[in-house]
């Protein structure tokens, strides 16, 4: 989704602006711009397509600048283009405007300011009309012309202004959309991702809703909607900016794919106290409140929604509590019953996608507990939750989620595994049996990882493909759907998942000769069901991959190769089921020539509805 970069200061605007826009590419975006305030007046620069193309458009432009804004845009009004890029001006071009989000009466507002106001614009992008909206209250202060304008915005945003009239200050505001500020020494900054202002500041103030940020180069002040001054304490980034670096993999989702397992024993661990209980530190849930919850509300998104899928089974096995999960964009519409006695889990790499985040308001305003499971230190989601289970992933940069999964679903299994201890419906036995078997988690994978060669020489013989469907039962239908989602997000292939047993309920006909179809069957009491579906599809022409256990070695008869994990319970297969198929994925999108961390059309985090 979008990303905004602001600079003032005594440096080089532009390469500041142009260098922190790069490490936001992440976000996914269609076209890039910059303003920069220089002699009294604005220079606006955009150009459609990558941020190299606009460094060629302005290369050997005298741009010096100590204050300036810059975005990469991923389009929502207006097709991708040199005029619908950001930063949009008002009419003389003295007031530049960068956004993040969506505002919902533009329509009326652009009605409004080319009757009342004779507003001329320039292009389709809902942005434009704040950049004329400030400029119509604008009488020599900024900061009031914006607190105006917000009062006619609905919608969400977050944005940077500023002023040719005002060339020592920026205007920030923050609704609904991240916004965060950096300080530095002689200079400050805004951006909507911290890894954008990493090579420069550590101490970052996140912005809550509705705030109103001036920046100087010597302060920062931070504004509530009642134009009161707030107070911030400071939040030191400790994360290594080398973090969100390829360190010589080809890219990040590949280099992400290898840190599962660090993730995941650093996710265990963290919460594991000597004598192995479960700690839940900074969670203050007790045990008669973990007594009376008589539903779980699991809510996401995309890939943070799948691994809901199998936190439901886990904890309904583990815990003895019934397990809804909902899509966050349904659930918010949707009237859903919850109340004190539910607890809801919002799980959200980013914790920054809008429609978890709505979906968490809700369920809040209903009277549900919120614990959210979140990668992201200090994130909206994190932020407006009761309490807040942190996955150790590390920033995930690739928009295709691989660590943040795995991660995710470790804390699912700690969660479970301590609500169904802390309840008393889950043994001693059973409690340390599965403890084991998620501890020796990293390891197994360490050697699916060590044999990735093999995956890559299979992908050589599917790349061609342009359809694929993943089956499975029980955990692994929920496996499917993520192994699935992998395969097509980054390598455009038309890949479908389906729980098995609904094969022959209507998708069974899609199945001809030749046609690939990936099993996983992983899970033992299902082994012998997961036969007879592959025979099925084989029976009409399918041509199968199977996954299955290293000792389930009877697959072979009915699939033409086969993908083996370690030996695990049932229980544990989808932290490693999960990894062979984002290889696949990775490796197939690679021989096919796709452009893998930033897939077309595609936003790591996705802040708008
Ligand atoms: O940041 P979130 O976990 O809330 O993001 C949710 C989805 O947008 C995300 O998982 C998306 O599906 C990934 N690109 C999939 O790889």
């Amino acid at each position: 989704m979008c990303g905004i970069v602001g600079y003032i200061g005594d440096g080089n605007a532009k390469d500041i602006i142009i260098d922190g826009l790069k490490k936001l590419e992440y976000r996914g975006y269609d076209s890039s711009g910059i303003a920069l305030c220089r002699d009294g007046k604005l220079m606006v620069r955009k150009k459609k397509g990558r941020i190299s193309n606009l460094e060629e458009y302005i290369a050997g432009e005298a741009m010096d600048s100590h204050l300036g804004i810059g975005h990469t845009r991923w389009a929502t009004h207006g097709a991708p283009s040199d005029l619908n890029a950001h930063p949009h001006t008002n009419m003389d071009g003295s007031i530049a405007v960068i956004h993040n989000g969506i505002i919902e009466n533009y329509v009326e507002l652009r009605e409004w300011l080319a009757k009342e106001h004779g507003v001329v614009f320039r292009s389709e992008t809902d942005t434009e009309v704040i950049a004329h909206l400030i400029s119509v209250f604008y009488e020599g202060d900024l900061t009031d012309a914006v607190y105006k304008a917000m009062e006619k915005m609905r919608g969400a945003y977050a944005i940077g202004v500023i002023c040719a009239h005002e060339p020592d200050k920026m205007v920030a505001v923050r609704k609904d959309s991240p916004l965060v500020v950096g300080l530095g020494d002689g200079c400050n900054f805004i951006a909507s991702d911290i890894p954008a202002l990493l090579k420069h500041v550590r101490q970052i103030y996140l912005i809550e809703n509705n705030e109103t940020v001036v920046l100087t180069k010597n302060d920062v002040k931070l504004y509530n909607a009642a134009r009161q001054e707030v107070k911030r304490e400071v939040f030191n980034v400790t994360w290594d900016a080398d973090a969100a670096e390829k360190e010589g993999y080809d890219h990040f989702m590949i280099k992400e794919i290898h840190e599962q397992p660090k993730g995941i024993r650093e996710t265990l661990t963290r919460r594991l106290d000597d004598e192995r209980n479960i700690k839940l530190d900074g969670i203050s849930m007790t045990k008669e409140e973990i007594e009376q919850f008589n539903k779980v509300y699991i809510v996401a998104c995309g890939t943070a929604y799948h691994a809901g899928l199998v936190g439901k089974y886990i904890i309904e096995k583990l815990a003895h509590i019934p397990v809804e999960v909902d899509i966050a964009s349904e659930f918010r519409y949707r009237d859903p019953f919850v109340d004190g006695k539910t607890l809801f889990i919002a799980i959200s790499q980013s914790g920054e996608t809008l429609d978890t985040l709505a979906a968490l308001r809700e369920a809040k305003r209903k009277g549900a507990r919120i614990l959210s499971v979140v990668n992201v230190v200090g994130s909206s989601v994190a932020r407006e939750s009761d309490d807040v289970f942190y996955t150790w992933a590390g920033p995930e940069i690739a928009v295709a989620s691989t660590k943040a999964y795995t991660t995710q679903l470790a804390c699912m299994y700690l969660l479970a595994l301590y609500m169904g201890k802390e309840k008393g419906v889950l043994d001693d036995l059973s409690y340390h049996r599965i403890l084991d078997e998620l501890l020796a988690v990293p390891d197994k994978l360490q050697t699916i990882l060590d044999n990735e060669k093999s995956i890559l020489e299979m992908a050589k013989t599917l790349y061609r493909r342009e359809q694929v469907f993943f089956i499975g039962r029980g955990l692994d239908s929920s496996v499917s759907y993520e192994g699935s989602l992998k395969l097509k997000e980054i390598s455009y292939i038309n890949s479908f998942a389906i729980a098995a047993g609904e094969l022959k309920h209507g998708t069974i006909a899609l199945i001809e000769q030749d046609t690939l179809v990936i099993a996983l069957a992983t899970q033992n009491f299902l082994f012998e069901k997961m036969l007879s579906n592959i025979q099925e599809v084989k029976a009409r022409g399918a041509y199968v991959v199977g996954l299955a256990k290293k000792n389930n070695t009877e697959i072979e008869k009915q699939a033409s190769q086969v993908i083996y994990i370690p030996e695990c319970a049932d229980e544990i297969t989808p932290l490693l089921s999960i990894v062979p198929l984002q290889i696949l994925a990775y490796y197939i999108a690679k021989l096919r020539g796709c452009d893998i961390d930033k897939p077309k059309n595609l936003a790591k985090s996705v802040t708008v509805e």
